[in-house]
């Protein structure tokens, strides 16, 4: 299973805080706000992972996080000139996906559930393409799935005036690797960008898109305006103050996962040892 993480985009919603710094690398609490969407595509069992960044920021994604070994991961790098819309990784990244099926998450989208793996996993493992929606109190900055009477979905809408429905469509998708040619054969929207809604519609109306719907025990949370960033770290601060557990670490999902032992789990953490991360990492280990 592969799996995208798109930290482009040009963040002027942020504005000034994103006039030297790339959205997806300002913290969201304690941690780079791109950690979290790179854990959740861990969660649903990806390992390969391509990193869709602007050109001038390749540099400083690869020294966060390398080639990805140390997590036992396979992390890749590609630069997308200009912020053309979601749907360019497919056609940036279509050598990396190749035959496979292909995760793909936005990098400043935060999800929590206690089942999220499971349900990521079970969208990794799917056929056709499979989004997930959200019930949200203002749809028309999203996308937007709209069902008919039986609950089955029959329309996709991005940023509709005249919301068919309260589901937002999340910044996680699945797709079979044909979601490359779908992509290549999209007209441009007026706002010149390829649109993930035209690529997830083209699935629907060839009738395989799985919408699932994420219900009230799971937090999906935004992180586009200085308000959304400041509720999104006041979230993970409170739950992970609440519990002593982290949200969004790669290194506690990688050893959970058996992708390090200890003893290699044990040399990620020395060199930030002092750190509270570094000291939330070594209680892990030290409960074993
Ligand atoms: O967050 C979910 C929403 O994301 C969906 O409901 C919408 O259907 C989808 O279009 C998208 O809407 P946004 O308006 O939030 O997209 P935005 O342009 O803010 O980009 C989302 C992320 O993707 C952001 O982290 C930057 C990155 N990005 C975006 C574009 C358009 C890129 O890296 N390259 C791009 O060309």
């Amino acid at each position: 299973m592969k799996g995208i993480v798109l930290a482009g985009g040009s963040g002027t919603r942020l504005y000034p805080m994103t006039r030297a710094a790339n959205k997806q690398l300002l913290p969201v609490y304690n941690k780079p706000m791109v950690y979290y969407p790179l854990t959740t595509l861990m969660l649903a069992g990806c390992r390969e992972i391509l990193l869709v960044v602007n050109p001038q920021d390749v540099e400083t994604y690869r020294r966060l996080f390398g080639d990805g070994h140390q997590w036992g991961l396979d992390i890749s790098y590609a630069a997308q000139p200009k912020p053309g819309g979601i749907a360019e990784a497919f056609l940036i990244g279509r050598n990396f996906i190749g035959s496979s099926r292909v995760g793909l998450i936005l990098g400043d989208n935060l999800f929590y559930g206690d089942s999220l793996p499971t349900m990521a996993e079970r969208g990794a493992n799917a056929s056709g393409a499979t989004i997930y929606a959200y019930w949200v109190s203002d749809p028309s900055a999203y996308g937007v799935v709209g069902f008919d009477a039986d609950g089955q979905p029959v329309s996709i809408v991005e940023k509709p005036k005249d919301p068919a429905s309260n589901w937002a469509v999340t910044g996680l998708y699945f797709y079979d690797s044909d979601v490359c040619d779908v992509a290549a054969q999209l007209p441009r929207s007026a706002r010149g960008e390829l649109e993930i809604s035209d690529v997830n519609a083209h699935y629907l109306k060839a009738g395989r898109l799985t919408v699932e719907k994420l219900g009230r025990g799971y937090a999906w949370l935004d992180t586009g305006t200085p308000s959304s960033l400041l509720k999104a770290a006041q979230f993970v601060e409170t739950v992970e103050d609440r519990q002593g557990l982290q949200i969004g670490s790669p290194e506690e999902v990688a050893w959970r996962r058996g992708y390090v032992d200890d003893a290699a789990f044990a040399r990620l953490i020395e060199p930030i040892k002092d750190s509270e991360y570094g000291k939330y990492l070594q209680r892990l280990l030290a409960r074993g």
